[in-house]
């Protein structure tokens, strides 16, 4: 893009004034990463603070300005709240941060997130995985290192908690410094610093993917991680069930809310049907047929996979080894397929909004 054409933006967008200041978006430093590419143009419109009520007004703003004064006519901008922007030392060589979210509990989101873990490590990536679930940590059993405890180190005078390694994924979990039964009567606030702590002080060196297997519900720990850490996406796990879409919808429109503004990389419906071994043709829907596919269609997501109910599942989570680590499995299959489907939609969502950088 020729530096001309930045500078005439630029300059147009110097007449959105921020309302009630003589400011403008330019001078205050809001806009970043403009690029233009033919007919379309693309930039990050950067706010200090999530409650800010005038993120629509301006994002309205700019493109009917656009639209008025230049030739672009593929407008792209993303509103990107800067304490999103700061990364924690511990997460400086971490590429993409993808949370795994449910609104309804023991929809099998641990289950997701172990297997999705362990197919993206066989894919050859780097991989972590925090338990967020700080109430009722899972990961440390199906991973069969319950009983484990975590232990610290320092470097360069700062303390930091080295992950436990199993199936090539780097995971920490409450599970790893109390037992169940104390973590449960946390409150909501410890609990969001414990979180926290997992993720800023994690000795996690260089990952492709972190995962975070987040707990059920759209509570304050959900809130404490946007604005901890910048997502690069969230998941979505849900069964087809009446109560579960419900829920799942809930989950939904929090990722989507202006203050929030994560993007959605799609929907997992599990236990989707259930095929009994003397019977391999047949599927019975035991909770409904297609319940996550509708809902992805009606919400313009994409159906990340359909995973049937299958007592491998269940038998392997229990004996701490993830059914995807049996890479003969027919299960284990879907699971890398799930695997290679978030694998296009983070690659999708990173190009449309690439690590920001202010002009
Ligand atoms: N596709 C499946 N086939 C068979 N069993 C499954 C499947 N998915 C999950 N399960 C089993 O269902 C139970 C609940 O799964 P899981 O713990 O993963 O759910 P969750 O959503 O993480 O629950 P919570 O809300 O408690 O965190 C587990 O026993 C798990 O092994
Ligand atoms: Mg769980």
């Amino acid at each position: 893009m020729a530096a001309t054409e930045i500078e005439n933006t630029r300059k147009i967008l110097s007449e959105v004034t921020y309302p009630g200041s003589t400011k403008d978006i330019i001078s205050l430093g809001m806009v970043g990463n403009l690029q233009t590419e033919g007919t379309k143009i693309s930039f990050r419109l950067l706010f200090r603070k999530s409650e800010d009520p005038f993120t629509l007004t301006i994002k309205k703003k700019c493109e009917a300005l656009l639209k008025e004064k230049t030739a672009y006519t593929d407008i792209h901008i993303e509103i990107v709240f800067v304490q999103d922007l700061e990364r924690p030392l511990s997460l400086e060589k971490v590429t993409h941060i993808v949370a795994i979210s449910s609104g309804k509990g023991g929809v099998g989101k641990s289950t997701v997130v172990a297997n999705l873990a362990v197919a993206l490590a066989l894919d050859g990536y780097k991989v972590g995985l925090v338990d967020a679930d700080i109430f009722g940590p899972s990961i440390p059993k199906m991973f069969g290192v319950q009983g484990e405890r975590a232990y610290m180190m320092k470097e360069d005078d700062k303390e930091y908690i080295v992950p436990i390694e199993k199936y090539g994924v780097k995971l920490l979990s409450m599970g790893f410094f109390v037992d169940d039964a104390s973590a449960t009567v946390w409150r909501g606030p410890m609990a969001s610093n414990a979180l926290k702590q997992l993720l800023e002080q994690g000795y996690w060196g260089e990952l492709d993917y972190l995962l975070l297997d987040l707990p059920p519900g759209t509570s304050d720990i959900h809130l404490t991680l946007v604005q901890t850490v910048a997502l690069t996406g969230a998941v979505i796990v849900t069964t087809p069930q009446q109560v579960a879409l419900a829920d799942a919808r809930k989950g939904i429109n929090m990722f989507e809310s202006p203050g929030v503004n994560v993007p959605i990389l799609g929907l997992v419906e599990n236990m989707a049907w259930f095929t009994p071994a003397e019977l391999p043709d047949k599927k019975y829907y035991l909770f409904g047929r297609d319940g996550g596919k509708k809902l992805a269609e009606e919400k313009g997501l994409r159906l990340l996979g359909q995973l049937p109910i299958v007592q491998s599942v269940c038998e392997a989570g229990d004996a701490g080894q993830p059914i995807v680590a049996d890479t003969h499995s027919v299960i284990g299959e879907a699971f890398m397929n799930l695997a290679r489907n978030v694998e296009q939609s983070v690659a999708e969502v990173s190009t449309i909004s690439k690590r920001v950088k202010v002009h």
